[in-house]
């Protein structure tokens, strides 16, 4: 009886929930609660998980399942989800040390990643080498700026900023230092994790960031001609790791004919990456929920989360390096979010060009109209457009800022769930739901890729890049400098 009762009401709301698909439907379907819910859930899988859902780690796997659960197994019947496999070299720090000139454990400091291992477990012991400071240029980013710098057999000591990292700990290789000490380039406490780049993992000394202090006070003791000498100690566990892309898309739509959104599912090793990039991780699984609610798409809407974006973009340009020239025709446009929750956000609508702003327009026109101060910003070469942009695909996307003030736990241990501007993530979400949902309607205005480029580009230079990757890894296979197995839970 209560069966025979119940199904009318289920008919019916199933058949209200076949209704047309409309922007002003999408977003208003996007709750605060149920982005907060989503992104509760993946600050959880990092805290069960050794606090971070990181390339390679068991959060991550975690991550994957949590998407999973809703891709395929709630919302299978509307939507057609596969898992993009791919391999890339992998680094977790798992010890990292610096003794200072008295004998003293320096605290704090920090690793970075792809950092190369020293001997274990005795480190490097070696004269500290001081070197020049260039804030205009940045400090010992150029060959130039090491002539007449004697680091031979020495640490170096240099400061950070300006250029990649691996720039200056490239050139302290070349010129004979045995490790570095870069020198934070703000004051105070928190160093800001970055990566080294995978591509540079042969060619740079191991490294240990120290704060601003402890490095003006050595780089004084050096200038009053004290002879300093430090141990450095890096066990880095280097190897091959699988990891993974989620693609899944509307069973609706034309197949030739493709918006995507993508945004990265890993976070950094530092931490639980709720607003990097929970925030549009959030977002597009609760976009997709809404328009699996819905019926009348003339073209497709595809969601990416990208694996491994902290290690160097790599589950996206896999992707690109993967599509045919044929498959890359489809995917009329491409959206962006990564970072949409930044506690003081700055709204920045990526465009390069007119083409870029045919999508754009659709983000930057409803932030502005619900008061907003949204802007075009520029595409640098930081996240997942990359590969499209590559591809010239046109892309845009909304990014509210990383580092103090937009958002000061970048990068750390502190991006949980007090690290969001609610209102923010809200509103951003409206609107690339309300951008994707008028592509899925209608997507004449959209120009086509552009296929001849000045680029090096598109599938050749996204393969070459993934080549030069692949290659590192086969040469490293599995290095590691501890002789101990590294429980990976627990680092
Ligand atoms: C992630 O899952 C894959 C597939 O089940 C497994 O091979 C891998 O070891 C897992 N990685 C971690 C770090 O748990």
């Amino acid at each position: 009886m209560k069966f025979s009762t119940l199904l009318p009401l289920g008919l019916a709301i199933g058949a209200s929930a076949n209704s047309e698909l409309t922007p002003d439907k999408v977003e208003a379907d996007i709750q605060t609660d149920k982005l907060q819910n989503v992104l509760w859930n993946l600050n959880k899988i990092a805290r069960d998980n050794g606090g971070n859902r990181a390339f390679g780690f068991p959060g991550y796997n975690a991550s994957i399942d949590f998407i999973l659960e809703r891709a395929v197994t709630r919302f299978g019947k509307h939507m057609d989800t596969y898992v993009q496999p791919f391999t890339a070299l992998w680094e977790s720090t798992l010890e990292i040390a610096l003794t200072g000139p008295d004998g003293e454990s320096v605290s704090p400091i920090s690793t970075l990643l792809y950092n190369t291992g020293t001997p274990v477990p005795d480190g490097i012991t070696a004269v500290l080498a001081d070197t020049p400071i260039d804030d205009t240029r940045g400090s010992m980013c150029f060959a130039d700026q090491w002539e007449g710098v004697d680091v031979e057999g020495k640490i170096a000591l240099i400061k950070r900023g300006t250029c990649a990292i691996a720039d200056k700990l490239k050139l302290a290789k070349l010129n004979g230092a045995v490790a570095a000490v870069l020198i934070n380039n703000v004051p105070g406490n928190n160093i800001i994790m970055a990566t080294l780049g995978v591509e540079n993992y042969p060619d740079i000394v191991p490294v240990v960031v120290a704060t601003y202090e402890t490095g003006y006070s050595w780089k004084e003791r050096i200038a009053a001609g004290e002879t300093l000498e430090v141990n450095v100690l890096v066990d880095a566990l280097v190897e091959e790791r699988e990891t993974y892309n989620i693609i899944s898309e509307t069973k609706e739509g034309d197949p030739n004919s493709v918006v995507m959104l993508g945004a990265h599912l890993d976070s950094v090793q530092a931490g639980p990456g709720v607003n990097d990039d929970g925030s549009g991780s959030a977002a597009l699984l609760e976009l997709m929920g809404s328009f699996k609610k819905y019926k009348g798409f003339k073209n497709k809407v595809r969601f990416a989360w990208w694996g491994a974006e902290e290690s160097g973009l790599l589950g996206s340009l896999y992707y690109g390096s993967q599509l045919s020239e044929e498959e890359a025709d489809k995917i009329k446009f491409y959206f962006n979010y990564d970072m949409i929750g930044s506690i003081a956000p700055s709204y920045a609508v990526y465009a390069d060009n007119e083409a870029h702003q045919v999508g754009g327009s659709l983000l930057i026109d409803y932030l502005q109209a619900n008061g907003a101060d949204a802007y075009y910003g520029g595409f640098g070469s930081d996240s997942d457009y990359v590969a499209f942009l590559e591809l010239g695909i046109p892309s845009s996307g909304i990014f509210t800022g990383a580092g103090a003030p937009e958002d000061p736990c970048y990068h750390l241990l502190c991006d949980n769930l007090e690290n969001i501007n609610w209102e923010a993530i809200t509103l951003n979400t409206k609107a690339a739901g309300r951008a994707a949902a008028e592509f899925a309607l209608n997507m004449d205005n959209v120009p086509p890729r552009v296929k001849a480029s000045p680029n090096p580009r598109s599938k050749r230079g996204m393969a070459k890049r993934f080549d030069a990757w692949a290659n590192v890894a086969k040469v490293v296979g599995k290095k590691h400098s501890c002789s101990r197995d590294g429980d990976l839970a627990t680092v």
